[in-house]
């Protein structure tokens, strides 16, 4: 059975009480549940992961190697920082969807470059928490059938 890694950055345990007029009101452990109903409907299963600290989601990219068939991931602040997370990627060869709750292009200058997007197989951001079940319903397109 197919198996996917939707792995979460810096900050995103905070959710439902981090700036909700941007983020909203769902906190990361519903989100969770949302991927897993998500994953049964389509007959997949999901890890869940969390960290605040840039190594440990390089280390979690590097493990998930014959584990996951693909990664969503939603970096947070260190997608438009981290250069050691877009080598993670390329290194591993991983498909990746690259996620924001948020949409990123309406924001901050700052937050308009992603470093994750050029070793990224798609993108999706500005949806919210609704997001994630797109994107694993888009990683497990890309896996099925390359699109
Ligand atoms: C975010 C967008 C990032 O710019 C921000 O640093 C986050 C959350 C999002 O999900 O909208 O922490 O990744």
């Amino acid at each position: 059975m197919t198996s996917l890694l939707v792995l979460n950055g810096p900050n995103l345990n905070l959710l439902g009480q981090r700036q909700p007029e941007v983020y909203g009101h769902t906190t990361l452990s519903q989100i969770e549940e949302q991927c897993h109903q998500m994953a049964e409907r389509l007959g997949i299963t999901v890890a869940f992961g969390q960290s605040n600290h840039e190594g440990d989601l390089v280390d979690a990219i590097h493990n998930a190697r014959g584990t996951y068939a693909g990664i969503v991931l939603n970096a947070g602040a260190y997608t438009h920082t981290s250069i050691a997370l877009m080598d993670a990627i390329s290194s591993t060869q991983i498909p990746v969807v690259e996620l924001h709750l948020s949409n990123i292009h309406a924001r901050e200058a700052y937050r308009h470059r992603s470093y994750i997007a050029p070793v990224a197989v798609g993108q999706i951001c500005g949806f919210g928490p609704a997001g994630y079940s797109l994107a694993i319903t888009a990683l497990v397109g890309h896996l099925e059938d390359g699109t």
